[in-house]
Formats: C-alpha cells, structure tokens, sequence
C-alpha cells in the first residue's frame, strides 16, 4: 500500500491495517523505502523484544547517523548502555512518582475544561489531549509551559512535516528532505535545552533536568549531548502520542455511543476502555529495528544491518492474538495488545499516559453529557506514518 492510501485510510483502522497485511504477506520488503516489514504479532513481539537479534542502534549500521542524531537516549541504545540510561532515568517514572501525580493532573484538566465548559463546544485536542500532557511534561522537566506553541511546533516537525509528499517523491531525497528538517529542528530544541541545563547547573531546583544532571552511572555522569537527547524525546514522544491516546479515545466512544454510556455509568470500565482504545487505535504506529545477523523470518533472509519496521497497529489486530479483532469491545479481556511496545524498550512514560488518559476522559464524562461529535466537519487525520490520531475534534456538550 503506498503511504499516502495508508495515511488516507487511517479512520478505518481494521480495514486499513488488515489490508496492508493481506496485501504484504506476512514480512515483506519494501523497495521503495529500502526497509523490511513485519505485520503479525508473534513478529513484531519479537523484534520489539529480542535485542540481542534486533538491534535499536542504527548509528552501528546508518552511513550517517550523526545527521540524524545528536546524544543518545535509552530508544536508540542497546544493553549495556541501555540498561544503564534506563536505570538512571526511570527513578523520574516509578510508579509511586507517577500516581503522586494524579492530583495535579485531575487540577489541570478541571482548569482547561472551565475555560470551555460554558460554551457547550470544545475541540478536545486543542482544549483537553494537547496542552494537558504538556503542561505535565513541562511541569515534570521544569520548563515553562507557556512555551508550549513552540513545543508543538517542534513535535509536529518531527513526526508529521512534509510527510505529506511521500508517495510524490523520490525516496532518496525524500530522505534527505526529512533529515534536513529532523536536525534543523533537534538544533532549535537542543539550544533551548541547552540553556535550561546551564541555569540549572547554577541553581539546581527539583526537576527531572537537575536530577539528570546529578545522576551518576557507574560514577560517571551524564553527559550533555545525552540529556538533550532525553529531553527532546520526553517532550515530543510522551507528548504526541499521549495527546493522540486522548483523541483515539474520543473518535472511539463517538463512534460506539453505547460505550459512552456505559462509561458514563460506570467509570470504574475507563482504564479496561483505555487498553482497547490504544489496542484499536494505536497511537504509535510503529517501532524500527537493525538486525544484528542474517536472519530469516517467514522464509525469507534479512540481511544484517538491515532496518526492520515492525507495525504495531497491525499486530494489535491480529486473530490469532485478539478474538474478533474488528470489534471495539471496552470490556475485551486478555489484552496484551502492543501498543506500547515490548521488552526492555516497553514505554517508560506508559503508566504516566494511562494515568493522564484515565484521568481525563474520567472528569470529562462527569463534568459533560451528552458528548458528540460536530457532524458538520469531515475528521481529519494527523499525516504522519508514525503516529495516528485526530488532527481536530470539536464537540458538542451539555456541562
Ligand atoms: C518507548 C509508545 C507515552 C516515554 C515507547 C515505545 C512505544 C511507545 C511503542 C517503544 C519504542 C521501541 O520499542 O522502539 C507510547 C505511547 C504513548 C507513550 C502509545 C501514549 C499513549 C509516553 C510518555 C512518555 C514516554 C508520556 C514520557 C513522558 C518513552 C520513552 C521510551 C518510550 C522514554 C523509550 C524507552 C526505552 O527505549 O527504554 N513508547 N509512548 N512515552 N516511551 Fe512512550
């Protein structure tokens, strides 16, 4: 399926995903982007999770990584290194950390729906799924949240720019396209958190970027290229894809009214609907992998040091894991859906995305009934092969 079929498909999840699978095989090459493809879950569980054959640091096999990276975060390291970056910053996420949280989030969310709830109307990414997990990001780094304009339009460089013309292209210079805008961007947000880390090396406060910059592994510091990589992925990964989480949950109970009720009857289901919303409609499409040796998948050779890619959103639908996948069922049990990944890579910011996402669709249900969806606007999605989410969502409402 040629990306932008894909990208035009993406409200009909099942059908788009079941189609790139029936069309792919189960592993399959892709010429055009010169990467290999994997679709069904026992695959893609695999490359998530064996490092040891499937690696997450293309700077060994890429001509030129630098070009694309600066520092290194625990997404794009193998073990040690990434034992070592996650044992450092996963004291930030433990879960007693994160549910100390929950009263600050449930604050944030009351004060962006008062900005709205006497309208009767509100676009739930501007107004609920985009500043809340910002504003609690930014808490947590120590950086203004007012700053988030600029946030955003890093995070929708990063991920979603250009991606546009992708089936125009040619790929070599879509290639070159996308590598100049990733590393105009990481500079402009480097220099930011940049001079975040000098203030804070002068007065340290209790934030995540002074505690980074106290951490020690093995008696040895951080270093500076490696915290900036860490707070660009904070700031744009947790970010969009939590935003998304918001808004797939939205689109979700839209389009299954009977599932709103419900849940406006019993909210104790939300954290059960959260787990079939990121399993639906995953929000992180994908994640990448090198192979570290040849290896053969479905019969076919993979040659090291090639990129695998594999699709999270398809395995999310796959039979043999999820009975009747098609159905959005809130009350699905046994959901090991794979939407967050797997492994020791398994996202660190998970049980802060479900904590917010719970948080949120909880004190929206009780403060507004009767929540739809403005029929007059066609929904569009965001364009990025990546992440998957409403760009826009207006609703109508009774507070
Ligand atoms: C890793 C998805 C929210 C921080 C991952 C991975 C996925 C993912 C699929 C694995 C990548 C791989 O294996 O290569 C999501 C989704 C989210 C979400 C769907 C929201 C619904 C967050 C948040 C944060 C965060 C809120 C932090 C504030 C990270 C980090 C990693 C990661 C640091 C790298 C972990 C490692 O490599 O050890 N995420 N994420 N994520 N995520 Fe998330």
């Amino acid at each position: 399926m040629n990306p932008r079929d894909l990208l035009d498909q993406l409200l009909n999840p099942y059908e788009c995903f079941t189609a790139l699978r029936t069309e792919s095989g189960p592993v399959s090459y892709n010429e055009r982007g010169k990467f290999w493809e994997v679709f069904e879950y026992d695959d893609v569980l695999a490359l998530a999770s064996d490092h040891e054959t499937f690696s997450s640091d293309g700077s060994q096999f890429v001509e030129h990584p630098d070009q694309m990276v600066k520092g290194q975060s625990v997404l794009t390291t193998d073990p040690p290194r990434h034992r070592q970056l996650r044992s450092l910053v996963s004291q930030a996420f433990t879960p007693r950390a994160i549910a100390s949280m929950a009263a600050r989030i449930a604050e944030i969310t009351h004060n962006l729906l008062d900005q709205v709830a006497w309208q009767g109307a509100m676009d739930i990414i501007a107004d609920l799924s985009y500043p809340l997990p910002v504003i609690v990001i930014s808490e947590m780094l120590g950086i203004p949240s007012e700053d988030r304009a600029q946030f955003k339009h890093w995070s929708d460089q990063m991920v979603v720019s250009e991606y546009e013309d992708l089936s125009r292209d040619n790929i070599e210079e879509y290639n070159k396209r996308v590598r100049t805008i990733m590393r105009q961007t990481l500079d402009e947000l480097y220099d930011y958190f940049r001079q975040v880390l000098a203030e804070r090396r002068l007065q340290p406060r209790h934030d995540l970027v002074s505690a980074l910059l106290a951490a020690q592994i093995e008696g040895e510091s951080l270093s500076e290229p490696d915290i900036l990589a860490f707070c660009a992925l904070l700031l744009i990964a947790g970010n969009i894809t939590t935003t998304n989480l918001i808004g797939n949950a939205l689109l979700c109970f839209d389009e299954h009214p009977e599932a709103m009720e419900q849940l406006h009857a019993r909210p104790d289901l939300i954290p059960q609907a959260i787990e079939e919303v990121l399993r639906y409609r995953s929000p992180a499409l994908l994640v990448g992998r090198y192979a570290t040796r040849p290896i053969e998948i479905h019969g076919q050779t993979i040659p090291r040091g090639q990129l695998i890619i594999g699709w999270l959103a398809c395995a999310n639908f796959d039979q043999v894991q999820f009975p009747q996948p098609e159905r959005f069922d809130i009350e699905r049990t046994l959901n090991r859906h794979l939407a967050f990944g797997h492994g020791i890579h398994f996202c660190l910011g998970a049980p802060l995305a479900r904590l917010e996402a719970k948080i949120a669709l909880g004190i929206l249900l009780e403060r507004f009934q009767h929540i739809r969806r403005e029929r007059t606007q066609s929904i569009e999605t965001i364009r990025s092969v990546f992440i998957m989410g409403p760009k826009h969502l207006p609703v109508t409402f009774r507070a």
